[in-house]
């Protein structure tokens, strides 16, 4: 994941998650950023200047000490490729939503023409307060990205959304942003198989799965945001394709297949997410099946495995696959990335509570051939632009 060269201005405001900030310093400059810091008053309170200056290897800018140089606020606008807040508190946050210019840093959020990007951490209670809500849904009305919250125990001793994301997921989303906001996949064509496939028994039944199709949506909206050209080849789900993806509706497996042969010669990278199934029934009754109180067996054949079919292509496009499994996810994964000729197969553990199939929330694990990186439970459109983003990065390793 590269942030090599970006000029990030990180912006401390004074929870205790500010002693967090010198961590998240020392990540960012080891993936190549430069990163200036200004803390507001109250952060001094949490963490020193002189640990953050000497971490970032710049110089802190504080309240009150600009007046040798009174165009600070702007020329570090104007510096910065990205303007970072974490930790952002609810008074950051409200100031920022109505445009306060009352110190240093909130003058430097105005002035900054650069994707803002905020991290809040705060008390559960004040996160959920309808006041702190309603001014981080201007903010992301003005363009500006929220990243977190996360739940779980607080300082203060309660449990809750309220917690600084942690550093490395920071990382992994704020990458995910500059990659979304310098259209990293502009001028390619990507397809992304989502959905569920189902497969007729006869003319009223069928075989299916679980799957929702809310991943792949997810995914073919990041991709299109970050400026692909994106086919969608989608069993049937119950939503529609978001604005400005080219949607193909199939049912079977053997459509689905058809569907991508197509066109897939074409693309540059191909993500089949779809839950394709593995068998379909060896004969389809064309008349319905009376009911009899006889056992009855239905004989089933393989279907034939999309994803691996690529390899006869002459020209494959990058290839990611995913991986559902119920045990052992790392190794399945692994070996599936082998037996398939993945570039990368992003690994998921179906059966936990709140993930999976379903539901608006998933965790996963990226497996590349020499990459593996944990992305956390959160929200699959959250989790779809870190996805994206990583693919856009290997992707174009892999040409170079
Ligand atoms: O082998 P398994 O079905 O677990 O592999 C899952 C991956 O392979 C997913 O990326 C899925 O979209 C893809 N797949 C496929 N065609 C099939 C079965 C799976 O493209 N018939």
């Amino acid at each position: 994941m590269s942030l090599q060269g970006k000029h990030i201005l990180l912006g401390v405001s004074g929870g205790i998650a500010a002693y967090k900030s010198a961590e998240l310093i020392r990540l960012l400059v080891k993936h190549g950023a430069q990163v200036r810091v200004v803390m507001t008053h109250s952060a001094t309170q949490f963490i020193t200047p002189l640990t953050l200056a000497t971490l970032s290897q710049h110089p802190v800018g504080l309240d009150g000490e600009d007046l040798d140089e009174p165009m600070r606020h702007i020329d570090w606008a104007r510096w910065a490729d990205v303007v970072l807040l974490a930790p952002a508190t609810a008074q950051r946050i409200a100031l920022m939503a109505h445009g306060f210019a009352s110190d240093l840093l909130s003058t430097l959020c105005l002035a900054a023409e650069c994707p803002v990007v905020v991290c809040p951490a705060m008390n559960q209670a004040m996160w959920s307060n309808p006041a702190t809500q309603a001014n981080v849904a201007r903010l992301e009305g003005y363009g500006v990205a929220i990243i977190g919250p996360e739940a779980g125990e607080q300082a203060c001793g309660e449990i809750g959304a309220g917690r600084l994301l942690t550093l490395t997921e920071i990382v992994v989303q704020l990458t995910a942003h500059l990659n979304s906001a310098e259209q990293c996949l502009a001028g390619k064509k990507v397809m992304i198989t989502a959905g569920p496939t189902i497969e007729a028994i006869d003319p009223v039944r069928f075989l299916s799965n679980h799957s929702s199709g809310k991943m792949g949506y997810a995914l073919a909206q990041a991709a299109y945001s970050a400026g692909a050209e994106v086919t969608l080849v989608s069993g049937p789900v119950a939503m529609s394709a978001p604005a400005g993806v080219t949607l193909v509706s199939v049912h079977s497996a053997e459509q689905m297949f058809n569907a991508v042969q197509a066109s897939v010669q074409q693309m540059d990278i191909f993500i089949g997410c779809a839950a394709v199934a593995d068998y379909r029934p060896e004969s389809v009754q064309s008349q319905k099946i009376k009911k009899s109180p006889e056992v009855m067996t239905i004989q089933l054949t393989p279907t034939i495995d999309i994803l691996a079919s690529l390899n006869d292509l002459p020209t494959k496009p990058f290839a990611v696959g995913f991986a559902a499994e119920t045990q052992n996810i790392k190794d399945y994964a692994l070996g599936k990335l082998e037996a398939k000729k993945c570039d990368l197969i992003m690994a998921n553990h179906v059966g936990i509570e709140g993930t999976g199939f379903g539901s608006d929330d998933n965790a996963v694990t990226v497996l590349g051939h020499d990459l593996q990186i944990e992305l956390p439970k959160q929200s699959k459109t959250m989790l779809a632009r870190a996805m994206i983003s990583i693919i856009a990065d290997t992707y174009k390793q892999r040409k170079l």
